[in-house]
C-alpha cells in the first residue's frame, strides 16, 4: 500500500527545494538583465509563499506512474508552478477579484504595489517557460512539446480563457454549461496540463496520455466546485484566501446554482469518474486515487 503522507511529502519538499533555489539570489544574480532586487523579492515573495503544489505533484507523479524518474520532471513541475502562482497574483489584483489577502498573507499588490503586482506575474509566466526549457535531463524534443504544452493550457484558450469568461459573467445569471465552461479553462487546463507535462516527460504511450487527461477533467473541475463551496462555508484563517469573494463580486458559481448539497454531490460524482479514468494503471495507481479523495474533502 502507498504511503500517501510520505509520498506527498516528498513531492512538496522536492518542489519546494527546487523553487527556492530558482528564487535565490545567486540564480538572479547570474542573469544579465537582472539588477532589479525588488522583482525578485515581489517574485519569490508568492511563489516560496506555501500554496498545496497541486499542480507539481500532479507532474512528478504522473512522470513516475508512466515509468520515468520524477527528479526528471522538477523543472516542469515547477513551471507549471510558476504560471499557477502568476495566475493567482494577477487574480487578486483590483481590477480582477479584487482580494487582499493568498496563502495567509497580504497579497502581492498590497505589499509591492499595483504595477510591481502585475510584473512579478508577468515575469513569472516568462520564467516558467524559461525553466521548462532549461530542464538538463530532458531531451530537446520532449522540453519543445511540454513548453508547447503549457503555452496552450495557459494561454488565450485555455486559462487566460476562463478568467476572461469568468469575469464576462459577473454580475448576471450564468448557466450551469456556462459556468463549467469557464473552469474547464480556468482551473482545468492547469490542472490536466500538470499531468500531461509529467507523462511527456517519461515519454508516455497515448493510452496513457488519455487517461491522465480523463481522470484531470474530472479532478479539475471537482476542484472548482469546492473551491466555490469553500468560499461560503470556510473562514479566512483556514482558507488563506477571502471567504465571500465570489459573491461580492457576483459570480455565478456552482453554489449559487446548485446549492451546497447538490454541489457537493456532484464533486463527489466527478471523483469517483476520475478515480475510474485510473484502471489502466492497476494498483500503481493508488497514489492518485488517494489524491482525488483528498482533493474532494480539502478544508483550503
Ligand atoms: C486556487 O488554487 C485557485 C483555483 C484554481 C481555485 P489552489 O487552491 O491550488 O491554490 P494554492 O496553490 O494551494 O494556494
Ligand atoms: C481562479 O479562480 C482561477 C485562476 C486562474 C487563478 P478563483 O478566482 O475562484 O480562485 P481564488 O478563489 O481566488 O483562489
Ligand atoms: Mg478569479
Ligand atoms: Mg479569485
Ligand atoms: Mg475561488
Amino acid at each position: 500500500m502507498v504511503d500517501f503522507e510520505k509520498r506527498s511529502t516528498e513531492y512538496v519538499e522536492a518542489i519546494n527545494w527546487a523553487v527556492s533555489d530558482y528564487m535565490s539570489r545567486d540564480a538572479f544574480n547570474g542573469r544579465e538583465s537582472s539588477g532589479l532586487e525588488l522583482m525578485r523579492e515581489a517574485m519569490a515573495y508568492s511563489l516560496e509563499n506555501g500554496g498545496k503544489r497541486i499542480r507539481p505533484m500532479l507532474t512528478l507523479e504522473f512522470c513516475r506512474l508512466c515509468g520515468g524518474n520524477y527528479i526528471d520532471a522538477i523543472p516542469l513541475a515547477v513551471g507549471v508552478e510558476m504560471i499557477h502562482t502568476y495566475s493567482l497574483i494577477h487574480d487578486d489584483l483590483p481590477c480582477m477579484d479584487d482580494d487582499d489577502m493568498r496563502r495567509g498573507k497580504p497579497s502581492s499588490h498590497k505589499v509591492f504595489g499595483y504595477a510591481n503586482a502585475l510584473l512579478a506575474g508577468d515575469a513569472l509566466l516568462t520564467l516558467a517557460f524559461e525553466t521548462v526549457l532549461s530542464a538538463k535531463k530532458l531531451s530537446g524534443e520532449i522540453k519543445a512539446r511540454a513548453g508547447l504544452e503549457l503555452a496552450k493550457a495557459a494561454g488565450c484558450s485555455g486559462m487566460i480563457a476562463g478568467q476572461v469568461m469568468d469575469l464576462a459573467n459577473e454580475g448576471k445569471k450564468a448557466s450551469l454549461d456556462e459556468v463549467k465552461a469557464t473552469d474547464k479553462r480556468k482551473t482545468g487546463e492547469l490542472i490536466r496540463v500538470s499531468a500531461i507535462l509529467g507523462c511527456i516527460a517519461a515519454g508516455a504511450d497515448e493510452e496513457k496520455i488519455k487517461a491522465a487527461e480523463n481522470y484531470c477533467n474530472c479532478i479539475g473541475l471537482a476542484f472548482q466546485i469546492v473551491d466555490d463551496i469553500l468560499d461560503v462555508t470556510s473562514d479566512e484563517e483556514t482558507l488563506g484566501k477571502p471567504i465571500g469573494s465570489d459573491s461580492e463580486n457576483e459570480k455565478s458559481t456552482y453554489v449559487t446554482l446548485l446549492g451546497l448539497e447538490e454541489s457537493m454531490r456532484y464533486a463527489s460524482g466527478l471523483t469517483q469518474k476520475a478515480k475510474e479514468a485510473l484502471e489502466i494503471f492497476g494498483s500503481e495507481g493508488e497514489f492518485l486515487l488517494e489524491l482525488a479523495d483528498m482533493l474532494s474533502g480539502r478544508k483550503n
